[in-house]
């Protein structure tokens, strides 16, 4: 049984084993797609088609970048990438990764095995039996809410940080990558694991700014509440950097799938002028998803004003763009807050 984007979206490939349980779900799904008729599936789904656009190189963060990044952030060491973490986020845009793959990564990892048996026995994924090691737990929560669960589960544990703006910096990575994960159904290109890394990735560079900079990032924020400028600008002010830059850096350092390296690198890039032909590469997929988190509040505190305001404007003018009318929004954020409901929830640390 699939989930409503499935209708929205207009592609039979999103089967999240998950949802499909609840009788409930399935049907409000099956309400929702006579509501939203066929023109806007074919609408979006012809947009967001195509075959992988050509990718330029990036260059690498040169040497002096790196240490001025260094210096402000007052790193010595950044924390290694532990080899587990970066078999997870490999894992996350492989297509070709099988069941064993999976099984091996948490099999590693103690508190990963626990956390992964809790989960395949939570109400979303309970199956009838319950799942008493990690290959069956593997079966009950599916590859796709895998792929998803581990690289949410690295990072958060990877970037742990008590800064105040962590939370809200979360909320966005965790629903800029549902978006993408949506989004990436109706491309021809785009795998959905890789979509929600891209997703989750792209504003790596704020966490290890909170985690590094804590105070100063304080600063940031109320800047970009008070003087009306853009997260970037506030942040070169007071940092004399950027998270782009920053996410760069260590996205290079901790070896992330090219497509994610792109993501962070280019998601405050202007919008490609021919937007309404454009065929989605990740890094604007990322870019629609952030934007459409955030007209939903998902992002940014709500003291943010004028921040909120400018995010609305763009959203006015780009999301039509994409052939993202009102009634085909709405569509979209009533399936993302129902997945986000549940999926919050497990990419969150037991202690929190
Ligand atoms: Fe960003
Ligand atoms: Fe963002």
């Amino acid at each position: 049984m699939g989930v409503p984007v499935i209708s929205i979206l207009g592609s039979p490939a999103f089967q999240s084993p998950s949802v499909g349980n609840s009788p409930a779900r399935s049907t409000s799904a099956g309400a929702r797609s006579k509501k939203w008729g066929s023109g806007a599936m074919g609408l979006l789904s012809g947009i967001f088609s195509g075959s992988t656009p050509a990718r330029t190189a990036l260059p690498r963060t040169s040497p002096a970048v790196a240490e001025r990044i260094n210096n402000i952030l007052g790193i010595r060491n950044l924390e290694a990438m532990p080899a587990q973490a970066a078999r997870a986020f490999q894992l996350a845009s492989d297509v070709n990764a099988r069941q064993d793959d999976f099984v091996k990564v948490i099999e590693s990892d103690e508190v990963l095995s626990a956390r992964v048996v809790k989960i395949a026995n939570s109400v979303y994924f309970f199956r009838g039996t319950p799942a008493h090691d990690i290959e069956k737990a593997v079966a009950n929560i599916g590859l796709d809410e895998l792929r998803c669960l581990l690289s949410a589960s690295m990072l958060r544990s990877l970037l742990a940080s008590r800064h105040a703006a962590r939370d809200i910096i979360w909320a966005n990575a965790v629903s800029t990558g549902i978006i993408c994960r949506l989004l990436s159904r109706s491309t021809k290109h785009i795998n959905p694991g890789e979509a929600f890394l891209c997703g989750l990735l792209h504003d790596v560079g704020k966490l290890i700014m909170i985690r590094k900079g804590g105070q100063l990032y304080d600063k940031v924020l109320t800047k970009v509440s008070t003087d009306d400028v853009s997260v970037i600008d506030a942040e070169e002010a007071v940092f004399e950097l950027n998270h782009v830059e920053v996410g760069k850096w260590v996205s290079e350092l901790w070896h992330f799938p090219e497509s994610a390296r792109h993501s962070i690198a280019l998601h405050h890039e202007p919008w490609p002028k021919n937007l309404d032909k454009f065929q989605f590469d990740h890094h604007t997929l990322v870019k629609a998803a952030d934007l459409i988190s955030h007209a939903i509040g998902i992002g940014h505190p709500p003291y943010m004003r004028s921040y909120g305001r400018r995010m609305d404007k763009e959203k006015q003018e780009i999301l039509p763009r994409l052939g993202i009318g009102p009634e085909l929004l709405d569509g979209i954020v009533t399936q993302f807050e129902r997945l986000y409901e549940k999926e919050a929830s497990l990419y969150q640390p037991e202690s929190h």
